[in-house]
């Protein structure tokens, strides 16, 4: 491919803007296909076009494209079939279409033999009554489509069905149980278009009401447990047809099985820590990816014994952030390990959305992460 590689990035948020960014240093130019001209992603690039919901403003990017990666897989995929053309676009179709609807992925999950938690269809609210029968009283149910930090999933702890029917009567997806996993974990890969694969070390991930808060490496489990998450990761990727940057995220069980909760195919906010703690990020990797670029082996390696990633997650309303600067020249107590910020610059609210992130590297995890919380904390937003 002759560079510059004009490439087009589908949707406008923090992911899309960290992907523009690490676009330049490779010679590829990217271009944002955005929902809004308040997109945070537009500060990144010098061309754009805002989706005015027609096939025609999708296909007229598409065709100024060499290539097309994703943001997020909440697309529409019937009018990205139809706008698409020749321009190759990363993950596929046929990729997106496994793993766009929740249910679809489980059940491919299921169907590959992927450790994953036993779950039950529910097409209506008949359902439910079979789900609790089967599966016991505490259930999480999850929304076939559309949902992100746990919005769309439900915890039932108990029989609770009219309180779940009053909000959710139109529910489909599937239910399964509940349960009181060890930890969370995720492994962050990329799959080449030649067909090289590179998985960074597993990541341990913290959410709290489904949204994730931080992730440390090392994660908290043997390194045989390790091994078998990145391998069961490489399997999925393989499985599912991924090209570029794929997150699994897992669930490592108290009686010690490791199973995959959801698979993300494209960057993922429990990789965010690659930016600085590896000799790659994950951003870079997925370009590297989906040029057909070798992938390196040893910048996948941390720099530092720990790293910790703390999301900036808005805990007061205020009105727009862009822009907006805070200070960190207050003299504070003398902080352990190195520290870089992340800022995304959103418009808009800030109660409950991700603002940025903290990135900390440092001796040990419980050090580097104290150090991420305590600048988290330190940011009065
Ligand atoms: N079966 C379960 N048992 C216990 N906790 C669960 C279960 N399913 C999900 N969770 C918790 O809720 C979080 C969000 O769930 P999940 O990843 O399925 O939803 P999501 O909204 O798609 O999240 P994301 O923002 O990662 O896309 C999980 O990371 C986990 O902490
Ligand atoms: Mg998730």
């Amino acid at each position: 491919m002759k560079l510059p590689v004009r490439a087009g990035i589908l949707g406008g948020g923090q992911l899309a803007k960290m992907l523009a960014i690490s676009a330049y240093g490779l010679g590829v130019k990217p271009l944002i296909f955005a929902a809004s001209k308040n997109d945070c992603a537009l500060d990144a690039v010098a061309e754009f076009v805002i989706d005015d919901g027609t096939l025609g403003a999708l296909k007229n990017f598409l065709a100024k494209c060499d290539l097309a990666v994703i943001e997020n897989e909440f697309i529409d995929l019937l009018r990205l079939k139809n706008a698409l053309g020749k321009t190759p676009l990363f993950p596929s179709l046929d990729c997106l279409e496994m793993v766009q609807n929740k249910l679809h992925q489980k059940t491919y999950l299921q169907k590959f033999g992927i450790p994953t938690l036993d779950f039950i269809p529910i097409k209506n609210m008949n359902d439910y009554d079979r789900c609790v029968q089967n599966l016991g009283p505490s259930l999480v149910f999850k929304r076939e489509k559309m949902g992100f930090d746990g919005r769309g999933n439900f915890v039932c702890e108990r029989f609770n069905k009219k309180k779940f029917l009053k909000t959710n009567s139109f529910f489909t997806g599937y239910a399964e149980p509940f349960v009181d996993f060890k930890i969370e974990l995720a492994v962050v890969g990329a799959v080449s278009i030649n067909g090289e694969i590179s998985v960074f070390p597993t990541i341990e991930t913290v959410q709290k009401d489904g949204q994730c808060h931080f992730a440390i490496v090392p994660a908290d489990i043997s390194e045989i447990k390790s091994k078998n998450a990145q391998e069961i990761a490489i399997d999925v990727m393989k499985r599912f047809g991924a090209t570029g940057v794929f997150a699994v995220e897992m669930f490592y069980l108290r009686d010690g099985r490791l199973v995959v909760n959801e698979i993300a195919p494209r960057v993922h906010n429990s990789g965010h820590l690659t930016m600085n703690g590896f000799g790659i990020s994950q951003f870079e990797l997925h370009w590297r990816a989906v040029l057909g670029m070798s992938l390196p082996k040893k910048a996948l390696l941390p720099k530092s014994p720990s790293l910790a990633m703390v999301n900036i997650i808005g805990k007061r309303k205020i009105k727009t952030v862009r822009n907006e600067a805070f200070n960190f020249s207050k003299p504070g107590r003398k902080l352990r390990g190195d520290f870089w910020i992340h800022w995304y610059g959103k418009w808009g609210g800030t109660f409950n959305r991700k603002l940025g992130h903290i990135n900390c590297t440092g001796i040990s995890v419980k050090q580097t992460l104290k150090t991420a919380q305590r600048i988290r904390n330190r940011i009065k937003i």
